[in-house]
């Protein structure tokens, strides 16, 4: 496959901080329609995946390892939290690239994208940067992560359904160290809400620009609903995620024709 260079308009700064280091194999994109995306059920579309989850894996250990760095007075409980993170996301970026090469697969085989390394560089407090990092995106790859390990452990192919599992039970973790600290900073002083939610929004409006040309029409797993309260979230929390991804995979079907 050969990659042409798309020129676009750089990302708003406002939204967006400076991409990760990524060497010269690498070919990165900006936003969601410049990536192969491969209809889903497809050969290729299974084998680009494992490269492009090892590089969102290895976004995640970057953020990680950069709030380390950045939030050096932050509570040793939440430092401990970080630095287990930085470990874990390690190992599973080198679980998707030992994948990838078990295919023939190899690094830059694909173009890839940075954003989550990029939006969280925009949010400048730490409680902000776990509400959008670990309490979103990492929510719905708990969601994701079952969702496989139950696929492939039905389609019998139990190394991958294993390698599922071991990652949805850290993932869990860098949840609910997450859920804890911001619970015990919004007790401690109510007003770090509006950090959460000035985040959150940002967030929202990033992704609208990251996905405006599609990616958000993912309708086959809902909301994993035993691991998210094993993560920390309360029943209410969890019962809201739960109606709001029903309602959003109702609307897809609606959308592509599949209701
Ligand atoms: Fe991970
Ligand atoms: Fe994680």
């Amino acid at each position: 496959m050969t990659h042409t260079n798309t020129v676009r308009a750089p990302l708003d700064p406002q939204f967006f901080g400076d991409g990760p280091a990524r060497d010269a194999r690498f070919i990165v994109r900006e936003v969601w329609a410049e990536l192969e995306n491969y209809p889903d059920g497809t050969p290729e579309r299974d084998h680009e995946f494992l490269h492009r989850q090892m590089n969102e894996e290895m976004c995640v250990m970057e953020n990680a390892a950069r709030s380390l760095a950045d939030f050096p007075d932050a509570d040793w409980g939440v430092r401990k939290g970080l630095a287990r993170q930085c470990a874990d996301e390690a190992r599973h970026t080198m679980n998707y690239h030992r994948l990838l090469v078990a295919r023939n697969g190899h690094l830059g085989q694909y173009p890839i994208t940075n954003f989550q390394f990029r939006i969280l560089g925009r949010i400048d407090n730490l409680i902000g940067r776990l509400a959008v990092q670990n309490r979103s995106f990492e929510a719905d790859g708990l969601d994701a992560a079952t969702h496989a390990r139950d696929e492939a452990r039905a389609k019998g192919n139990h190394v991958l359904a294993d390698m599922y599992d071991a990652q949805q039970a850290d993932e869990v973790c860098h949840i609910r160290f997450a859920n804890d600290y911001i619970k015990a900073e919004l007790g401690r002083n109510p007003r770090v809400g509006m950090q959460i939610a000035r985040a959150l929004n940002q967030c929202a409006q990033a992704f609208a620009v990251i996905f405006a040309g599609g990616g958000v029409d993912v309708e086959k797993y809902g909301v994993a609903v035993e691991a998210r309260l094993e993560a920390g979230f309360s029943a209410e929390e969890v019962a809201v995620a739960v109606r709001m991804s029903d309602e959003r995979r109702t609307a897809v079907r609606a959308r592509l024709g599949t209701a």
